[in-house]
């Protein structure tokens, strides 16, 4: 760790997601490289913006692991044909710099609130465009180990990736294509038009993945669930994929307001929303000092 490395510090992830519920964690925020491999020496969850997590209300017992400012990358796309990108960048940022450069390729993801590095594992994106279109290449951190990726063997689909387990996408490469601002600009307007009924409000976006030819969001709302309501966590009456948070839900709420809706719609609808501390959500990654290979190397050592 470096010197001036900041303390690991106990947060409650209700501030950090994007749907305001959770409880607490021990978070590190790295700044390098070599922070982040001591981050991920024990167990812990990778952190990118919140903005498609549903965390328990209890605490969690694995660490949560967050990149810094110093993996953002907020300056000049340069001529955008080939650039390598920090995982911390925010990606409506982004949209609107690459706007700005005339530079085409990620319009699709106006409006998505997310860093880059979970737009890679979400493969995030709208039906006008998603991060796969312009991803090449990423950079990981594996078991400690730094480890360059092409796109093509990450397994992108729709809201869906295949990372090796563990990996902590640190930079991602991206191609776009050059254009004209007002070009650009001109299909971030039918983009920003798709998403006019969707609320601004608390949420983590939408709460299932849309079935095959078909619309979760369609569905729920001819389910009449539209203003359903558990405490404080609602069904959009914007749109019906959504759950909003009306102030103080808790994630009991929430769990409690999707098992409503998936009774009503009677069918079986997939979350899209990634779940930590929760039953059938995701475990941990395991610590690369507890992997098997690490104990067999500290074992030929005879410690
Ligand atoms: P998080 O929610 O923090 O994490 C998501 C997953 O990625 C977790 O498994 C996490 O462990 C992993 N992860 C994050 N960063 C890294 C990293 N650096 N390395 C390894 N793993 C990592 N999504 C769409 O696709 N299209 C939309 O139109 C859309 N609209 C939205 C609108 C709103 C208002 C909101 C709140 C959300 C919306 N979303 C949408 C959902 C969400 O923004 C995306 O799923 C996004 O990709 C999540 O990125 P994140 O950085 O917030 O990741
Ligand atoms: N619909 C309703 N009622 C509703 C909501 C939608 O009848 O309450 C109908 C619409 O009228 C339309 C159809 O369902 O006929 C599809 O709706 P929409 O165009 O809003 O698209 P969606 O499939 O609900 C998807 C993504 C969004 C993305 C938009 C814009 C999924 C699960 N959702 O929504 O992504 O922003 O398209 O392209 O794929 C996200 O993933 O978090 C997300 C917000």
């Amino acid at each position: 760790m470096s010197a001036d490395a900041p303390q690991p510090r106990r947060v409650a992830l209700s501030t950090l997601t994007t749907l305001k519920v959770g409880g607490e964690a021990e978070v590190w925020t790295v700044d390098d490289e070599a922070e982040l491999r001591a981050a991920t020496a024990e167990d812990y969850y990778v952190l990118g913006g919140g903005s498609n997590l549903l965390v328990g209300d209890e605490a969690l017992y694995a660490r949560v692991v967050r990149l810094g400012p110093s993996f953002a990358t907020p300056g000049a796309l340069g001529n955008g044909v080939d650039v390598w990108l920090g995982a911390a960048t925010r990606v409506p940022g982004l949209v609107r710099r690459a706007a700005h450069a005339g530079l085409s390729g990620l319009e699709g993801l106006l409006g998505v609130p997310a860093q880059l590095g979970g737009a890679v594992v979400m493969n995030a994106g709208t039906r006008f465009g998603c991060l796969a279109d312009t991803l090449q290449e990423v950079e990981l951190m594996v078991e400690g180990r730094v480890e360059r990726l092409p796109a093509d063997a990450l397994g992108l689909g729709y809201r869906h990736s295949r990372l090796p387990a563990g990996a902590v996408v640190m930079r991602a490469r991206l191609r776009l294509t050059p254009s004209t601002t007002a070009r650009v600009q001109s299909l971030m307007a039918e983009v920003d038009a798709a998403r006019k009924g969707q609320p601004k409000v608390k949420s983590a976006g939408c709460a299932f993945k849309n079935p095959p030819g078909d619309s979760a969001g369609r569905l729920i709302d001819a389910a009449g669930c539209k203003g359903l309501r558990v405490g404080d966590a609602m069904v959009s009456v914007e749109h019906a994929n959504f759950v909003v948070n009306l102030g103080n839900a808790s994630t009991s709420d929430v769990l409690a307001l999707l098992s409503a809706v998936r009774e009503r719609v009677g069918e079986r609808l997939e979350l899209e929303w990634r779940r930590w501390g929760l039953p059938g959500g995701d475990q941990p990654h395991t610590g690369w000092k507890r992997t098997p290979e690490a104990a067999d190397e500290r074992s030929q050592r005879g410690e």
